[in-house]
Parts: structure tokens; C-alpha cells; sequence
């Protein structure tokens, strides 16, 4: 047998297991299993070991390990590269029979598929992101590529919006950039929530500060999926706003990611029937668990 893994943690949430291995049967693709692997923070450095390990086809990154992760890859493609963050690693085979693991980023592309899908379109437009790790960094570069007018960074801890400022200027300099301008969410087209805050199991959790207004007829991104319906996005609804939910973006990253792995086109119908169905479990599970 065969894995792929996904390192991350904590990862109690994530049903990326579900749909990888439901796509992995759909393309025939045998002995293979996609399966959690959490590493808590001192055992961080293992992850390249589980990496090397001749069974590991390839591997997901997740919270909080997407920019760490950079140095210890033998080599990042540049677009990962440019985000500073890798959410795929890709296994290549070398003639002399190494290994390279090669860290790639399908974060920007499922960003970007979910707005497409619901016919947004972010070019001439301000948009705030609310985080500044991994997955924001993803969504500002997928933001600024499709044409952003101005991009907002809002977090709590100021020296990564600045970095994150300070990566974006230096590729898209036409482009307008300011960090926590709390005030300007009022006059923002789009909004996203790239931060963790709202996601299970803390989902009475919201990433903004309360009473904040909305522009009208905003756009709000969460990109948290679990739970689909967040305070958040309740919150945004209740102003009038209309809502993306992050099931799409992590369909879609996976998508592009199995086709990295497997050199197979991803059967995302298949994927998205059973990221739902593991969703509905997960939650019903959870609800009985607090019933219970
Ligand atoms: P990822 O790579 O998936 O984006 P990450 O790098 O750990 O994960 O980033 C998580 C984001 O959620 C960060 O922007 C983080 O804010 P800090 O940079 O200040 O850590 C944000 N975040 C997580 N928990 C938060 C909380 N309780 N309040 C506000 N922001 C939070």
C-alpha cells in the first residue's frame, strides 16, 4: 500500500481524506490511500522524513505549516514560490533513482475556481482579506493576478501583513495595498475571511470585530467549510451580502493537487458529491457527540 498524506494540525476538521480517496477509486487508481497524518509542532522537522519514505506518494500541507514547510523542500515552483506558501507536495523521481520533493500551490487556483463559479469577478475592484498566513497570501496573489484594484490585508498580528504587503508590492506595483484599514471594510466589494477563526470547533467564533457595516451588495468569502454556514457569513447574510462558502476553494485545490500526484484529470464531480457527504457526517457526528 501506498500514501498520501496530509500534514497539518490539529486536523479533526478536514475531510480531504473523503473526497481524495472517493477520486482515487473513480480513476482506478489502486492501493493507494489518502489519510491524515497530524504532526503537532515539536514534531514538525518529521514531516520531510514521512516525506522521503519510499511508501508516500505526495502530500497535502495544511495549518500551520504552509510557509514553514518552504525551506525544507528541495525545490518550490514559482508560484509557490511567489506566494511563499506550499499546500501540494509532489514527489519527482529522478533518473538516478532520488527523490525531489517539489512544493507547489493550488491554494490561489481553488480561490479563484469558487469566485469564477459564481461568476465573480474581482478585476477594477477593493477587496479586504482578513488573515495574512497561508491562505491568505494564496488569495491576495489569485486577487492581484485577476485584476484587483486595491487589496486590504486586516490581521491580528501586524508584521505579517506587512510581509505579506511587502511580497505583493514587489510583483504587482500598480496595484493599491493597505494593512488594517479597518475603516475602508465599509467600502470594500469583496471580503474574505482567510483566517481560521469561525471554523469547527469553534464555530460561534467570527473574525470580525463586532458591529463592523458592509458595503451593499458585498461580496463575502469565507474559506472556511466547516461548518458551510459560519458566523460570518450568517452575519454578512443578515446585512445583505452575498455569501461564498470554502467548500468550492477546497474542492478545487484538491482537484488540481490529485492531477499533480496522479497525472490523472481529477473527476471533481465525484469529489464534490463526497466532500459533502463527509461534511453532512462530520457535523451530525458532532451534534450527537454534544447531544450525546
Ligand atoms: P494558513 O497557512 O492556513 O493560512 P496560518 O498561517 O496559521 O494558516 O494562518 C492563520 C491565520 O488566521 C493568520 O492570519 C492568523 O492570524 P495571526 O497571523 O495573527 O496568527 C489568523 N488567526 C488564527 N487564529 C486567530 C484568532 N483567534 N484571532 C485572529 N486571527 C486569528
Amino acid at each position: 500500500m501506498k500514501y498520501l498524506y496530509l500534514f497539518g494540525y490539529p486536523l479533526g476538521h478536514s475531510i480531504s481524506p473523503a473526497f481524495q480517496n472517493a477520486a482515487l477509486r473513480a480513476c482506478g487508481v489502486r492501493r493507494v490511500r489518502y489519510v491524515k497524518n497530524p504532526m503537532p509542532p515539536d514534531k514538525f522537522q518529521e514531516i520531510i522524513l514521512a516525506l522521503r519514505a519510499p511508501h508516500c506518494l505526495g502530500a497535502n500541507i495544511t495549518v500551520p505549516y504552509k510557509q514553514t514547510i518552504l525551506p525544507l523542500l528541495d525545490e518550490v515552483s514559482p508560484l509557490a514560490r511567489e506566494i511563499g506558501a506550499v499546500n501540494t507536495v509532489v514527489k519527482r523521481a529522478n533518473r538516478d533513482g532520488s527523490v525531489t520533493l517539489v512544493g507547489e500551490n493550488t491554494d490561489a487556483y481553488g480561490f479563484m475556481q469558487a469566485l469564477r463559479a459564481r461568476r465573480v469577478n474581482p478585476r477594477g475592484q477593493r477587496v479586504a482579506i482578513l488573515g495574512a498566513g497561508g491562505a491568505a497570501a494564496a488569495a491576495a496573489y489569485a486577487l492581484a493576478e485577476a485584476g484587483a484594484h486595491e487589496i486590504i490585508l486586516l490581521n491580528r498580528t501586524l508584521a505579517r501583513s506587512i510581509e505579506l504587503a511587502d511580497r505583493l508590492v514587489q510583483k504587482f506595483r500598480r496595484m493599491g495595498l493597505a494593512i488594517n484599514d479597518w475603516d475602508a471594510l465599509g467600502k470594500t466589494q469583496l471580503l474574505v475571511n482567510a483566517t481560521s477563526v469561525g471554523m469547527s470547533p469553534h464555530p460561534d467564533a467570527s473574525p470580525l470585530p463586532p458591529h463592523v457595516l458592509l458595503a451593499p451588495h458585498a461580496v463575502v468569502y469565507d474559506l472556511v467549510y466547516n461548518p458551510p454556514m459560519t458566523r460570518f457569513l450568517r452575519e454578512a447574510q443578515a446585512q445583505g451580502a452575498r455569501i461564498v462558502g470554502g467548500l468550492e476553494m477546497l474542492i478545487y485545490q484538491g482537484a488540481r493537487a490529485f492531477e499533480l500526484w496522479t497525472g490523472k484529470r481529477a473527476p471533481v464531480r465525484i469529489m464534490r458529491v463526497s466532500a459533502a457527504r463527509a461534511l453532512e457526517e462530520m457535523i451530525r457526528a458532532a451534534d450527537a457527540g454534544h447531544k450525546g
